[in-house]
């Protein structure tokens, strides 16, 4: 029999949240009083700040000097709409899922553009085979499926010469892991996931050559003006300077700023990720030490370090989804661990966001409760049957 006693420690901060992701540690609300509220985002102080946003995300990131870099509304979804319609069309496409998120953007080629595309699947816990994608077509991807876990597991994988453009939504994996920038033609992200920040903005990297299709092939359909990055046929540059389509909250751009000065501070990109290793290794040690607990990533190299995700194997359990929920509802109800239930369309089980801006101290806290919720729902079945 396992020991049910209740954990002695508890995680200071229960937010494993997928997105949005915890605030940067030590967050309060007055970090924010530099915002310029109430000015108008085309002022120059207001203008300052989206370039400072977009300079820092440059730099933290190492986005090469010659890709843009623009905030636009609607957070990642709006981001990835936005490139997806502006530039597919011009030659075929290869859509990508292996979770739920690349396949909202496989409805969005298919179904509403009525591309013509070649779709590669993989099901949960498992990723394409990327030697089977044609990179002479453009070729649209998720690199972290935040909904199973499951990430590209190298740059590798994409040819430096490809004839088509990659289009990367790279929303939960930017900040946390490295992205080979030259292999990417549009990288995506929304400010809620790896940096703690708030949803609302998208940020839309565009390298050279997405730059040059947007400046030489027009699509048959309309884009409306929250989509439009051409103006006769020319890049609108000042998108990439922080003069944004329409209104953003300077409120979000201020808590994004000071998250992108905290990264700085701590050292970085190469610290970022090395806290969501960190993390991810805590989740990783604990379950090659369980023969009841797996992650759903079948290949370790695929495995996030962000949005972890697991499944339980014990084959004592009788209603996996029940199961799993009740797992996750009784670590809510006690404090320890908030919405690390499953994404809503993927297979039962927890997903424990292990991004940069979580402490280890707190996912090292969390393990035992795993454990200790695990037991008491067992025993709760038994007690049931
Ligand atoms: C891979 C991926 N793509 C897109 C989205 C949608 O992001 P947003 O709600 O910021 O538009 C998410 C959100 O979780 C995601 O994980």
């Amino acid at each position: 029999m396992t020991d049910q006693t209740i954990p002695a420690a508890r995680p200071a901060n229960p937010r494993f949240s997928s997105g949005p992701c915890a605030k940067i540690p030590g967050f309060t609300l007055d970090m924010l009083s530099d915002a310029p509220l109430g000015r108008s985002h085309r002022s120059a102080l207001g203008k300052a700040k989206l370039a400072e946003a977009i300079d820092l995300t440059r730099e933290i990131l190492g986005v090469p000097a010659d890709y843009r870099i623009g905030i636009v509304p609607a957070s990642d979804t709006g981001a990835v709409e936005m490139a997806m319609w502006n530039l597919l069309g011009q030659r075929k496409v290869d859509m990508l899922a292996w979770e739920s998120f690349g396949e909202g953007w496989v409805t969005d080629a298919v179904k509403q553009l009525r591309l013509d595309a070649n779709v590669h699947r993989a099901p949960y816990g498992q990723i394409v085979d990327f030697a089977r994608v044609d990179f002479d077509n453009d070729v649209v991807f998720t690199w972290n499926g935040t909904t199973s876990g499951v990430r590209v597991p190298s740059g590798a994988l994409i040819p430096a010469d490809r004839q088509g453009l990659t289009i990367c939504d790279a929303t939960s994996a930017v900040f946390a892991m490295d992205l080979p920038w030259e292999r990417l033609d549009v990288v995506t992200f929304s400010w809620q996931k790896v940096m703690g920040g708030e949803g609302a903005h998208g940020v839309l990297i565009l390298s050279p050559r997405a730059v040059e299709r947007l400046e030489s092939y027009s699509p048959a359909w309309p884009l409306p003006k929250i989509f439009r990055l051409t103006k006769g046929g020319k890049l609108i540059e000042g998108i990439f300077r922080g003069e944004t389509i329409n209104t953003p909250s300077m409120l979000c751009v201020e808590d994004y700023l000071v998250a992108l000065k905290w990264a700085k501070s701590i050292g970085g990109l190469p610290a970022l990720i090395a806290r969501a290793n960190a993390n991810a290794g805590v989740v990783a040690d604990f379950v090659a030490s369980r023969d009841w607990i797996a992650n759903l990533a079948e290949d370790p190299a695929t495995a996030s370090t962000t949005s972890v995700c697991l499944k339980f194997t014990d084959p004592r359990i009788r209603d996996g989804a029940a199961f799993a929920k009740a797992v996750a509802k009784r670590l809510e109800k006690e404090g320890v661990a908030f919405d690390i239930g499953a994404y809503r369309d993927a297979p039962p089980g927890l997903r424990i966001w292990c991004g940069s801006t979580v402490e280890t101290s707190d996912v090292e806290a969390l393990m035992p409760w795993i454990e200790w919720a695990f037991e008491q729902e067992l025993a709760a079945q038994a007690e049931a049957a």
